[in-house]
């Protein structure tokens, strides 16, 4: 069999449709940013609108496409109505970042159900709602299609203080594994990232404080990790790069998960 060339334009997203949820901060908002610069229409999902706009004129200003779209992804009707309005302006998505995430601090014995409802509502039902909503259209329409889901490093380990956070993590990268198994032979790929630290709105007085800076320091690389060390293998799976990437599960996190226990 003859080797094809090596083809670095296959990491180019020139005409994908980009949804990025939660991307009114941190890595969604970052995550955005790469995509258009990488090619893609991008929408912008999450609550915080005023944000949402900023950063579309931001995308903007710099010679890429974007839209804001209002979008709650605990609600399924907020979820569908954001579909339908990306759509009308920029056709079906054929590329999801499932990204929209919250996190609630608290030992076992002092979490309430409020707690789970919040946490496990927004990363593993809001999550669901997203792919099921992105897969769906995509079927329908007869694309091929990409669902990389923002896990985490708490769903394959877990530290004190974050069950919640983990298990719903956790469902996050089972959720990957199902949706990667039963929606390849439709040509729609489904992975997921899982992070190390970086600091963002969820967890940056954290890591300002004394605790969270020896925290850090304790881990192989002693340091958090770069917005920009999220690039590459964003690109990878949201690409035809990773064409043949299905249902993988990739840490981006300096090594964290193989310490030494
Ligand atoms: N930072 C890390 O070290 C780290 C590590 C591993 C995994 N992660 C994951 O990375 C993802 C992004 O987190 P981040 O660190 O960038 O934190 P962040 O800056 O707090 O961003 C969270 C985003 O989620 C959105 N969001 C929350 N609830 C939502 C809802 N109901 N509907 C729509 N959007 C919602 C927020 O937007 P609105 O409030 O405007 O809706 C915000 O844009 C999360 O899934 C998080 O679990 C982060």
């Amino acid at each position: 069999m003859e080797n094809k060339q090596l083809d670095l334009t296959n990491f180019n997203l020139t005409g994908k449709v980009a949804l990025v949820t939660g991307a009114s901060s941190g890595f969604g908002e970052h995550f955005a940013h790469v995509l258009a610069t990488a090619g893609a229409k991008v929408i912008v999902g999450a609550r915080r609108e005023d944000r949402l706009k900023n950063l579309v004129a931001d995308i903007t200003a710099k010679g890429g496409e974007a839209l804001a779209v209002a979008m709650d992804v605990t609600d399924a009707g907020s979820v569908a109505a954001a579909f339908d309005q990306a759509e009308a302006a920029f056709g079906t998505i054929t590329v999801l970042v499932n990204n929209a995430g919250v996190a609630a601090p608290k030992t076992v014995h002092k979490t309430t159900e409020a707690d789970w409802d919040f946490v496990v509502d927004t990363n593993l039902k809001g999550a669901w709602l997203v792919a099921a909503e992105a897969a769906r259209r995509m079927v329908s329409a007869n694309t091929p299609g990409v669902i990389v889901n923002i896990a985490s490093v708490l769903g394959l380990a877990t530290s004190t203080g974050h069950g919640i956070y983990s298990a719903s993590k956790a469902g996050v990268i089972q959720l990957t594994k199902h949706m990667a198994l039963e929606l390849a032979n439709k040509n729609i790929r489904s992975n997921a990232i899982c992070p190390g630290y970086f600091k963002t709105e969820m967890n940056g007085e954290y890591f300002d404080s004394e605790a969270g800076k020896a925290y850090i320091e304790s881990t192989p690389t002693g340091r958090l990790g770069l917005m920009e060390e999220m690039d590459g293998p964003l690109l990878l799976l949201a690409s035809d790069a990773g064409s043949f990437i299905n249902g993988a599960i990739i840490p981006v996190d300096g090594g964290h998960l193989v310490m030494s226990i």
